[in-house]
């Protein structure tokens, strides 16, 4: 059901050193220290907890005509361009003039002065991005000008380079909903979701799930998930002492139910795509 959601408001609104992880990327300057955040087996995004105001500033708010409809994160390109990593089903049929992101915000409900709103200069899905199946949900967008980078709420991400090792806790974040039915967060919400092996995510969606592209994350009891308009946001772990984004919201069947973990497009399976198109 929420992976039909989502297909509808996706088709509806249908440098110097320039790297996926250039250093600085996937801290902080709030001085939150995320080795303090749940390990797992324990409130929206569903079952999670309001996130510490700016501790994870690569987070944006993508809008289409006005309308908030997916998360994504901000990354260093080369030359001073600036670009967003989010779901490509967030981008698919939408024309890069109606699209903005809003940077540095935690409470959307609020004007609030440490956001800033950029408008899309140019969309761009991955080549291998299929619109039915969601493998490679990856899309990029690049910024129309810098943005304001020496504000301590906004900071680039970092892709990661390599699978988290097994048993690590990963994170989401998202302004979605807090359940199927309920309505959006105002306050950016964080909830730990471990990986699954692919073979566990394989036995649960058969052919739905295509590993070359999917990750899958949660616990088998459900209870904890991204849900609604948390697309394109990121799944990170925290690793070589900084949080590394290895995937985006993509796909999920309802939100936080048992044996029905949420799908994420792997950027370890798109990153190089990601590498050679914000330094190209
Ligand atoms: N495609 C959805 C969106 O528009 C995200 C669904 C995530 N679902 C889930 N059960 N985790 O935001």
């Amino acid at each position: 059901m929420a992976l039909i959601l989502c297909f509808i408001l996706g088709s509806m609104f249908t440098g110097i050193s320039s790297d996926v992880d250039s250093p600085g990327c996937g801290t902080n300057s709030v001085g939150f220290d995320y080795s303090t955040l749940p390990k797992g087996n324990n409130k929206r995004i569903v079952g999670g907890q309001i996130a510490t105001p700016h501790s994870f500033p690569w987070m944006v708010a993508l809008k289409y005509r006005g309308v908030f409809v997916c998360g994504g994160s901000l990354l260093k390109g080369s030359s001073n361009k600036w670009y967003i990593l989010t779901g490509a089903h967030c981008l698919h049929g939408l024309v890069s003039s109606d699209l903005e992101v809003v940077l540095g915000a935690h409470d959307m409900s609020k004007n609030e002065p440490s956001s800033e709103t950029i408008a899309i200069k140019q969309t761009m899905n991955h080549p291998s991005f299929n619109p039915i199946t969601l493998e490679y949900d990856t899309g990029l967008m690049e910024l129309a000008y810098p943005p304001q980078i020496q504000r301590p709420e906004i900071n680039f991400g970092c892709v990661a380079a390599s699978k988290p090792v097994s048993g690590a806790t990963c994170y989401v974040i998202g302004w979605g909903t807090t359940s199927v039915e309920s309505a959006p967060s105002d306050m950016l919400q964080v909830v730990e979701k471990p990986v699954m092996s692919q073979q566990t995510c394989e036995s649960i969606y058969g052919t739905d799930y295509h590993n070359s592209s999917m990750l899958c994350a949660g616990y088998p009891q459900g209870g904890k998930d991204s849900c609604r308009l948390d697309s394109g946001g990121p799944l990170m772990c925290y690793q070589n002492s900084r949080m590394e984004i290895i995937g985006t919201v993509s796909w999920g069947f309802g939100c936080a139910e048992p044996n029905s973990p949420a799908v994420y497009a792997s950027t370890l399976s798109t990153r190089q795509w990601v590498e050679k198109t914000i330094n190209a």
